[in-house]
């Protein structure tokens, strides 16, 4: 089994290879090899099979098509510009987040070889004026470009797959916290750092007030829902192979108390709160009351509480100073 990372240098795409290397199996065949690709050449992982790191440009359909090949098996396409990244820059955000899940699926077309596709969607597919909660069966109706990109990018992984071109599958992220590593340019980045700089001993800012809720998820559970995902049986996945990977619902709040109950009070000392309104702009329209119920059934699964989130990154992603 050969499996292709594209995104493979970046957070979720570094977590799921050493997942990966550790579990050495995939759909129940043996790992062979796993291809890390990114803009830049991704971060090397020790692995007990042979782990190549390569660099490509998925806006680019020559340099897509030059890391593809015949024997993969299986790809997760987490390559993407972030939301405010998309929002500042809107032609890389088309050019990458759109044209570049575009080049990847015509150049798998080509291959004949239906391989396996895990599609990275995000919860911004959501917004407007639909009613809550969110169902698996509500509409699609992004209010930023990112969340646009991802809605056309789900489409492609559906036509794609209708056509037999693909066994694709998307899963529409939750927002991830305790993301690892610096802050990053997705507007919801700062529902990362006031936890993460904190615990790291750092002051952090929070431009959003404390009863603001939103839709969470561990990275540790992120990379086991991904991984259960590539298994699922395309019998299983129906006539819609886009859908929302579970998570929970928290207010800022009871993110720092969970914060506290695990790591004690001094961290929730270090955050400042001051609000930001171009964050507020973006985050405002973003959906937090998620049903996710079709994942759910097909084995995926949330984190039990928000203390979880602060465990898995004190034991998997805390920097040992
Ligand atoms: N982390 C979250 O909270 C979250 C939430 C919802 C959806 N997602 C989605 O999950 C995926 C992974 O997220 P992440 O947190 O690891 O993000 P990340 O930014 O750490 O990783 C994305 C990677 O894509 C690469 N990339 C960007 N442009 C590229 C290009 N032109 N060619 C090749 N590679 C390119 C980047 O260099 C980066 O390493 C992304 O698709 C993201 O949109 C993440």
């Amino acid at each position: 089994m050969h499996i292709l990372i594209i995104g493979g240098g970046g957070v979720v795409g570094q977590k799921l290879a050493h997942s990966l290397a550790k579990r050495c199996e995939l759909r129940g065949q043996a790992i062979s090899k796993i291809t890390l690709a990114d803009i830049a050449d991704p971060a090397m992982v020790d692995a007990p099979f042979e782990v190549a790191c390569v660099a490509c440009d998925i806006s680019q359909p020559d340099s897509v098509e030059a890391i593809l090949g015949a024997d993969i098996d299986v790809i997760y396409h987490l390559a993407a510009i972030v939301s405010a990244h998309a929002e500042e820059d809107f032609d890389a955000g088309l050019s990458i987040n759109l044209m570049g899940t575009l080049n990847l699926l015509r150049g798998v077309s080509k291959l004949q070889t239906k391989p396996v596709v895990v599609f990275t969607s995000s919860i911004a597919v959501y917004g407007g004026e639909v009613p809550d909660p969110i169902l698996d069966h509500t509409f699609l109706n992004p209010q930023t470009s990112y969340g646009a990109q991802k809605a056309m990018g789900e489409l492609l992984i559906n036509d794609f797959s209708r056509k037999g071109y693909i066994d694709g599958r998307s899963f529409r992220l939750p927002t991830i916290s305790v993301r690892p590593g610096k802050p990053n340019r997705a507007a919801s980045s700062f529902m990362s750092s006031i936890l993460r700089e904190p615990l790291n001993g750092q002051e952090a800012i929070c431009p959003v007030s404390d009863d603001f809720p939103h839709y969470y998820l561990s990275l540790r559970k992120c990379v086991e829902n991904l991984i259960l995902g590539a298994e699922i049986d395309a019998s299983d996945l129906g006539l819609n192979r886009c859908m929302m990977m579970p998570g929970k619902m928290w207010t800022i709040r009871q993110m720092i108390d969970a914060m506290t109950a695990v790591a004690g009070p001094g961290p929730a000392k270090l955050i400042r709160f001051e609000e930001q309104a171009a964050i507020q702009e973006i985050v405002k329209g973003w959906r937090y009351d998620l049903r996710p119920e079709k994942s759910l059934k097909l084995g995926l699964s949330a984190d039990e509480s928000f203390r979880d989130n602060i465990r898995y990154y004190l034991e998997d992603d805390k920097p040992v100073v």
